[in-house]
């Protein structure tokens, strides 16, 4: 047979998707119990989801005074013992920092922490004791910045509904799934930016990972804007979104997941003025925003397809965090988006270890371009 001759093959067999089990909605964390099997294996027990029936009223509007704000600029508190190293990720965001341990700051100290996130947007903070100092510990220290947030939806560990679990282990079938319809892992979003008034700080901590991958990437969002034209952004600057809990709550009400909270609607301005920097940042995300009043459904998918595409691709705005063992991340939750990067698969899609808590400061209610703005409809 002369060599170019098709070699004759059997069509290859479609994926047998099972429509019946609706895939995942964020593969990046556990919705349902994790089985026995990774519970011998962790490190961390008392930090795995658990799903405790437990309900929450819709939060009141409070009074937020960002601790930002009471920082001295050159933050002789924060730097301190002369010994800290920072290394920078990206020019624009994101730092590496050493010689700093968290769980020994005083409130001046703590301030100026918060003026350096909202100034680097990114801090990720390696070995720190913090992570082994328990979850009372912990939540005492992100509630310096902010009140806690109470997950409607996901695993918390028992007696501290403030903390948010992520945690892959195994999950072969789910995640197999979840790539049979999805042709990628990330989930740009910004964290429950569908409260009244969503988190300001949140705080990222490495209980466990593989030794390669599971990184994090952010995108400055304020960089974003300012790259854009100035006619669009004098016509972004107008907009408002509503953003709603509603899909992700439906969503775990099909795959027999707990809800702990009805769905919030609010309207947020599409653009929003960072009350520490004063940089005005687009505010929109891939998973919370169902409708752009005053645009029609098109030209809402359009806008936000478009926003997205330029967020997710401005790698020139964006850096990635590599964990190391015990890293905390905090980060600007006003000025960045972000995504889990679920890489960290073996040849069957199934993951290695990975578990992270989450805790969240919420903020002030997002601040309008323009005095206008109404918050409804
Ligand atoms: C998140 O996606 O909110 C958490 C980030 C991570 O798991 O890396």
């Amino acid at each position: 047979m002369p060599s170019s001759a098709p070699l004759i093959r059997s069509k290859p067999k479609p994926n047998a998707h099972k429509p019946d089990i609706p895939i995942s909605y964020d593969i990046n964390i556990p919705y349902v119990d994790v089985d026995k099997q990774s519970k011998i294996k962790t490190p961390y027990p008392q930090y795995l989801p658990t799903w405790d029936p437990i309900w929450f009223d819709p939060l009141p509007p409070f009074e937020y005074n960002d601790p930002a704000l009471r920082a001295a600029p050159h933050k002789p508190n924060l730097f301190a013992s002369g010994n800290v190293k920072v290394n920078h990720i990206q020019p624009n965001i994101g730092s590496v920092i050493e010689g700093i341990q968290l769980n020994s700051l005083s409130d001046s100290a703590k301030d100026e922490l918060a003026l350096l996130i909202s100034e680097r947007k990114v801090l990720a903070f390696p070995d720190q004791d913090l992570i082994d100092d328990g979850p009372d510990v912990q939540e005492s220290f992100m509630r310096y910045f902010g009140k806690p947030n109470y997950q409607p939806v996901s695993g918390t560990i028992r007696n501290h509904p403030a903390f948010h679990v992520i945690h892959r282990d195994g999950n072969r079938d789910e995640i197999a799934r979840f790539l049979e319809a999805r042709t990628t892992t990330t989930l740009w979003h910004q964290d429950v930016s569908y409260e009244i008034q969503p988190p300001g700080y949140v705080m990222l901590g490495l209980l466990q990972g593989p030794e390669v991958g599971g990184d994090t990437v952010f995108s400055a969002t304020d960089m974003a804007y300012k790259r854009l034209s100035p006619t669009l952004r004098g016509f972004l600057d107008t907009l408002k979104a509503v953003h709603s809990s509603s899909k992700m709550i439906a969503h775990t009400r099909l795959t027999g997941g707990l809800v702990r909270k009805d769905p919030v609607d609010s309207v947020h301005p599409l653009v929003r003025v960072h009350p520490v920097t004063g940089e005005k940042c687009l505010f929109l995300n891939q998973e919370f925003i169902t409708k752009i009043p005053g645009l029609k459904e098109p030209e809402t998918k359009w806008m936000l397809d478009f926003l997205m595409n330029h967020i997710i691709t401005g790698h020139d705005f964006q850096a990635r965090v590599r964990w190391q063992p015990k890293t905390i991340v905090l980060f600007d939750n006003r000025s960045t988006t972000h995504s889990a990067i679920v890489d960290y698969l073996d040849d069957e899609y199934g993951a290695k270890a990975r578990h992270i808590f989450r805790l969240i400061a919420l903020g002030e209610k997002p601040i309008p371009v323009y005095d206008e703005f109404e918050d409804s409809e």
